[in-house]
């Protein structure tokens, strides 16, 4: 626990519940946006209950399955009977809101702020008042910028750049079993919100492989922000400029859902026209894996919570804690994916 923390910590409860309700009263919802995960009366209630560490999260938005996933494993981990008071706000894809949802924490000075980044770039200012204010930050999922590497306690996360890399392996491991190795081969990339670390480290992991084999033509790489609808637009477009396309590598699952549909339009077979490379790894694109639409799917790990927690009651023990955490990731094809697949929650 931080030094000087619990002699402060009713009043500033009942500051922070204040706030909560003058704000509230103001503006007829609550303050920045910010969705306190209770209501006022239950927070004071808490203030009571010295044993609860408040987290203030920001997540970046549900712009995915994958998303919806890691802000339910997040909320399952950081309960109140595991010793958490949890206060939650989606930023709907937006840094600035992000920024705010951070200021409003660090006002109602929460115990840690908990921040998944929807970009890299842009997080000093704020991250400097957090360290100002003395409150521990978590970075989960995507990472911030090196500028920011004394900013924050720790990262709980994925190595978004070993997935690109897996990525890029997983072809030339196909095209050799093809007998492909040597045959010009044309790529076209779906890409992440455009600066998120999953879009920066992917594409870099992929690139790094794709560099290596001169007969790998990539034609082109646009950001279709992770969603479906997105997805669908840009590989349509794909499809409609380029005669041959051999390989899609598409940064998320729900992107693919939507390249599958413009390919579906056009007249061309998923998995087997064009080879279809996914990311994240959801029961729904493991499905595709099954009906062989998708070819590979690497895994992004969204169940990010239990760690979490651990690495808060770490820190909350006076604990060291290392400055990276990555989780566990696997890379499902047609030969695993069976095993896999029943017990997929999301
Ligand atoms: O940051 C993780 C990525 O963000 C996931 O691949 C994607 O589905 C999500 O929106």
């Amino acid at each position: 626990m931080r030094i000087g923390f619990w002699k402060n910590r009713i009043s500033r409860i009942f500051i922070s519940s204040f706030l909560v309700v003058i704000v509230a009263a103001m503006t007829g919802c609550a303050p920045f946006d910010v969705n306190v995960s209770q209501s006022t009366k239950d927070l004071q209630a808490e203030a009571e209950d010295e044993n609860l560490t408040i987290v203030g999260f920001s997540q970046l938005g549900s712009e995915s399955a994958w998303r919806t996933a890691n802000t339910k494993s997040v909320e399952d981990s950081l309960t109140q009977d595991k010793g958490f008071f949890l206060m939650s706000n989606n930023a709907r894809q937006s840094q600035e809101n992000q920024i705010k949802a951070l200021r409003s924490f660090i006002s109602q000075r929460v115990d840690y702020i908990v921040l998944c980044p929807v970009q890299e770039d842009g997080w000093e200012t704020v991250l400097t008042e957090a360290e100002e204010a003395e409150i521990p930050v978590i970075i989960l999922d995507r990472a911030v910028g090196s500028d920011c590497d004394g900013l924050y306690t720790t990262f709980v996360g994925e190595n978004m750049q070993e997935e690109g890399s897996k990525a890029g392996k997983w072809l030339e491991t196909h095209l050799s079993d093809k007998g492909l190795d040597n045959k010009d081969i044309n790529i076209v990339v779906l890409q992440g919100t455009e600066n998120s670390s999953a879009e920066i480290g992917r594409t870099a992991g992929f690139d790094n492989i794709a560099k290596e084999h001169p007969n790998w033509h990539i034609l082109a790489q646009k950001d279709a922000d992770f969603t479906t609808a997105r997805g669908k637009e840009v590989m349509a477009d794909y499809l409609k400029k380029y005669q041959k396309i051999d390989v899609l590598v598409s940064q998320n699952d729900d992107m693919t859902y939507g390249a599958i549909e413009a390919m579906d339009d056009a007249g061309v077979a998923a998995g087997s026209d064009v080879a279809v490379i996914s990311f994240d790894a959801t029961k729904s694109g493991l499905k595709l894996v099954q009906q062989g639409k998708v070819n590979v799917d690497i895994e992004c790990n969204p169940m990010s919570g239990p760690l979490l927690a651990e690495v808060i009651n770490k820190i909350e023990k006076g604990e060291k804690v290392q400055h990276v955490y990555y989780l566990d990731e696997k890379v499902f094809t047609k030969d695993n994916v069976d095993k896999f697949i029943d017990s997929r929650s999301y």
